[in-house]
């Protein structure tokens, strides 16, 4: 394995691995790997119908590590790492966040972030200066899920969320204690951590208590199917058996609850962040080296929308479906996250579960498991080219196209805000694509590609590479230039 480590740039998401071992060992379907003392045994999942077997057709729990991982930022009883029945409570509690019609009653506030974010966007473009498009890419995207999560405007574009700061500062120590072996730094870091984690935890636990109080004392009980936040879909519950039960108006919060509540809005708040940025800075990168692609989504903006970014603006806000028209723009979405999937989730196997590939059956027994998208993403057997951005794959996909793309996988545990993700990322690029061109600075392109699956560091050097952050991120940063363009 450290052979295989050594061919790639430092902190590499894993996922580049495992894509490298089943090629250079045409390993087909799954395959087998111990890497004691390192880590448990694991069987890793390269195909679209070994995947399918552990996530659809039998939604396999999820892996302790996962929560092990996650553990120094989030415990264990949130959304994306718990398993039933507490999954179950809390995946049908939120459902009505993730619903269509609700997406689309979030469009205004989408584009009123990202009318921000283009203004930034602006001013750096008439200042010419280099600037890490994670950072403001990041801070437009939080101020979007802040919105959702309390109903409440986070000003995190305008420098003033108290809660990205401490998220950032959070993520920055858990990435320095997994990326270093040196035991002074990683006390340090570790340390670090968990100061900020209180702080975080208890701001949150404030914010709770507060709008809980408010609820409470103004006698309302939100309601499910379109509530104004998913903090007021938590306390619902708790407003209505009070309620129900004629309970005195003075009744508190148990901590319990509190806490269940916090590390769930923790939980969104940094799942809902970090993967959506990435993507958005893959999509810029890909365009700036793909300018045919920019001008067809540019063309497809002014056919579907209107050349003016104001009327533009004004039909999203009358007709926020239309969005559902941008095809081309979608496919181009698609593709990014074909080429640049954010990572993966884990399962655990068990006596009763085989997985099933070419007529035989491999056994599952407390094995981690790990379907890996990226190695689909990247199989010719499936993806002509698959090294190659071409959004067109994706328009009018056929079967194979479409069952082998799972960067939100598939199945009961699939991503819960794969709609909204998409809604985002339409927008942002409907709102900025048209004005600005992006260019990568400090790119030093590879003189040889340092592994088969991928030509693209020749192009764009190491930045080619995603980097092992919460998920996979742009490497350092992504630092860019942006320039207007002539109308
Ligand atoms: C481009 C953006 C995103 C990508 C690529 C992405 C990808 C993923 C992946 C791969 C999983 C794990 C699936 C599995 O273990 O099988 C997941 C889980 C999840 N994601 Fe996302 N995600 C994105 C954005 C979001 C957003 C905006 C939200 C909303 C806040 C969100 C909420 C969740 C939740 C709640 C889960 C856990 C689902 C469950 O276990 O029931 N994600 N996501």
């Amino acid at each position: 394995m450290g052979d295989v480590v050594k061919l790639f740039p430092p902190n590499v998401h894993p996922q580049a691995y495992y894509t490298y071992i089943a090629q250079k060992y045409n390993l087909c379907g799954l395959y087998y790997m111990d890497l004691w003392p390192l880590g448990p045994a694991q069987l890793i999942l390269v195909s679209p119908e070994t995947a399918h077997q552990v996530t659809v057709l039998k939604s396999l729990p999820k892996h302790k590590m996962e929560s092990e991982f996650l553990g120094p930022l989030i415990k264990e009883n949130n959304i994306a790492t718990s398993n039933n029945p507490l999954w179950k409570h809390l995946h049908n509690m939120l459902a009505p966040t993730f619903a269509p019609a609700h997406i689309k009653n979030q469009v205004s506030v989408m584009v009123e972030e990202f009318l921000h974010f283009r203004d930034t966007l602006g001013r750096l473009a008439d200042s010419g200066e280099v600037f890490r498009l994670e950072d403001h890419t990041a801070a437009a995207v939080f101020d979007i899920i802040g919105r959702i999560t309390f109903n409440e405007r986070l000003h995190a574009q305008a420098g003033g969320s108290e809660y990205l700061r401490n998220l950032r500062v959070m993520m920055a120590n858990f990435i320095a204690t997994n990326q270093t072996w040196n035991p002074v730094k990683k006390f340090t870091a570790k340390r670090a951590l968990r100061n900020v984690r209180r702080k975080v935890d208890q701001s949150l636990g404030r914010t709770v208590k507060e709008r809980h109080r408010l609820l409470r004392d103004s006698k309302v009980v939100p309601t499910k199917k379109d509530p104004y936040s998913i903090l007021d879909l938590f306390l619902r519950d708790k407003l209505k058996e009070c309620q129900e039960k004629g309970l005195p108006d003075s009744v508190e919060l148990d901590p319990e609850f509190v806490d269940l509540a916090v590390q769930n809005l923790k939980a969104l708040l940094i799942g809902g962040q970090g993967t959506t940025t990435s993507t958005i800075c893959w999509a810029y990168m890909l365009l700036s080296c793909y300018p045919d692609v920019a001008q067809k989504l540019r063309d497809e903006h002014a056919r579907v929308f209107d050349p003016s970014t104001d009327r533009t603006v004004e039909i999203l806000r009358h007709e926020p479906y239309k969005t559902n028209k941008l095809e081309y723009t979608t496919a181009v979405l698609r593709e990014t996250l074909r080429l640049y999937p954010v990572g993966f989730g884990i399962r655990v196997g068990n006596e009763d579960s085989t997985v099933q590939w070419e007529g035989r059956h491999y056994p599952t027994a407390n094995l981690m498991i790990a379907p890996v998208q990226h190695s689909m993403h990247y199989d010719p057997t499936i993806y002509h080219n698959p090294a190659e951005f071409n959004p067109e794959r994706f328009v009018d996909p056929d079967h194979a196209t479409q069952f082998g793309w799972r960067p939100f996988e598939r199945g009961p545990r699939k991503c819960a805000g794969q709609e909204l993700a998409l809604e985002e990322m339409r927008i942002a690029l409907l709102l900025t694509v048209r004005d600005f061109d992006f260019e990568a600075v400090d790119v030093q392109p590879n003189s040889t590609q340092r592994v088969p699956f991928t030509d693209f560091d020749l192009k764009i050097g190491d930045m080619a590479f995603q980097e092992l952050g919460m998920d996979a991120k742009p490497r350092g940063g992504m630092k860019m230039r942006v320039r207007r363009r002539a109308r």
